[in-house]
């Protein structure tokens, strides 16, 4: 298993461009088998989540072309509904849930093993149920798989009782194919559900309002293929705007969409750091000291609850009693041990961490509890006396497109090892 071992204490410096955004391609590559046909995807990032589910989509029939950033994904052949022999590989991951919608979407039928993910809380999908059987699905969960079929799928007004990204995303796939209009209220409005309604839309779909809390499809058939390019990855940025701040450096982020960062620029400023905006890009300037600041998580415009690791990091070493408030997962705070390790002054009370300001953490061995709370081990060895050993970096891989190159690039020191 491999570690990350960092020499923290060295400011990074320089230019940084963000890749395509994960929780955008892990909707649209599902999103391509409703196309039947060619769908080319651009600015693909090279992370794990993604490879792993291209390979399950060419065991089900796909047929995809790599070249660098770029992807082309062939559905006109027959996809298989039936995903049971790959429960394995599915359990890993969460966005494979995505299939439920693509292919009760394209087939009318689906069995889908239960989802994975980043153990962070309970992570259900009765909401994404509902959807599906609003719009006319039958539904089994037996041996881990959901089983759906529908005669039809018609049109239908959801309201999600909890606002959901997965569940928002998986009722436009299958609703785009729906007779009628579906009306989704409270629904989530991250960019990446911007990214897969205008990526369905290219497909011939008709998705309105995205982005907004309610969004309304007119059902279409005979759907075809496009090209799209993903969006940059907003909890990518922030991660290196954090990193920029907690060591005191002054990074220029490119290829970034500054109104994507906005709740994480105000708390950034909050604490003192400079952030200067143009068009595509963000640059950071850590400043010390830090003040303490109070932040809540909450879905977008709101603070993400995927940079909530990052920042508690940050906040160990700022002046003053921080809180951060996670709303959004129930048990979301499991790094907290491996920060204390390093001499973070933190008190956990139910959903809210209580930080301390410390003079610095000191590095030790830590251990990544999952993709974004290994991020924040980075962000934590990077600010650190001494030396961090980071294991369990497989979590890390996951979600972040040539993380160390890209920090050593910024005049980091860390080097995988396989000890
Ligand atoms: C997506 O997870 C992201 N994952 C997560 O990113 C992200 O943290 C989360 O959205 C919130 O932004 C992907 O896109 C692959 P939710 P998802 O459904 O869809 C509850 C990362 O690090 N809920 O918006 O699972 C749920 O328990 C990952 O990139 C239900 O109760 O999140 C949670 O409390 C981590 N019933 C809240 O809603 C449901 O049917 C938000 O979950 C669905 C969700």
């Amino acid at each position: 298993m491999e570690v990350f071992v960092i020499e923290g204490g060295h400011p990074l410096n320089g230019e940084v461009c963000i890749s395509g955004a994960k929780n955008a391609v892990l909707g649209l590559i599902p999103a391509a088998i409703l196309s039947g046909g060619s769908c080319k995807i651009e600015n693909v990032p090279h992370i794990n989540d993604v490879n792993k589910l291209i390979d399950i989509l060419e065991k089900i029939g796909a047929e995809i072309y790599k070249e660098e950033n770029t992807l082309i994904i062939d559905t006109s052949r027959h996809i298989a509904h039936d995903c049971s022999d790959f429960q394995e590989e599915m359990g890993k991951m969460r966005a494979s849930y995505y299939l439920l919608g693509a292919l009760l979407g394209r087939y009318r039928q689906a069995v889908v093993p239960l989802p994975g993910g980043c153990n962070i809380g309970d992570r259900p999908i009765d909401q994404h149920i509902k959807g599906f059987e609003a719009l006319g699905a039958n539904i089994k969960i037996e041996h881990g798989l959901v089983k759906m079929e529908a005669d039809r799928l018609i049109g239908a007004n959801i309201y999600l009782d909890v606002v959901s990204v997965g569940a928002t995303i998986n009722i436009m796939l299958a609703a785009v194919c729906a007779e009628g209009t579906t009306i989704i209220e409270n629904a989530a409005k991250e960019p990446h559900i911007v990214d897969v309604a205008n990526f369905l839309n290219l497909m011939g779909g008709s998705v309105r309002g995205a982005g907004t809390d309610t969004i309304r499809i007119k059902g279409t058939q005979g759907m075809y293929g496009c090209e799209y390019s993903v969006i940059p990855d907003q909890i990518t940025t922030g991660t290196y705007m954090i990193a920029a701040a907690a060591t005191g450096g002054n990074v220029l982020i490119k290829k970034a969409i500054p109104k994507h960062m906005e709740a994480v620029s105000a708390k950034l400023r909050e604490m003192g750091v400079i952030i200067e905006e143009s068009v595509d890009s963000l640059r950071v300037i850590g400043k010390r000291p830090l003040k303490a600041v109070r932040v809540k998580t909450l879905p977008y415009p709101g603070f993400p609850t995927d940079l909530q690791q990052p920042m508690a990091v940050l906040m160990t070493v700022a002046s003053g009693n921080s809180t951060i408030t996670e709303t959004i997962f129930e048990n979301r705070f499991k790094y907290i041990d491996e920060l204390r390790k390093m001499g973070a002054d933190v008190v956990i009370n139910g959903r809210v961490a209580s930080i301390t300001g410390v003079e610095k953490l000191s590095g030790t061995k830590i251990a990544a509890t999952d993709l974004r709370a290994g991020a924040a081990m980075v962000v934590a060895g990077l600010m650190a006396d001494g030396e961090t050993r980071i294991s369990n970096i497989e979590h890390i891989d996951r979600g972040y497109e040539n993380f160390e190159s890209n920090i050593r690039e910024l005049g980091g020191i860390i080097r995988r090892e396989t000890p």
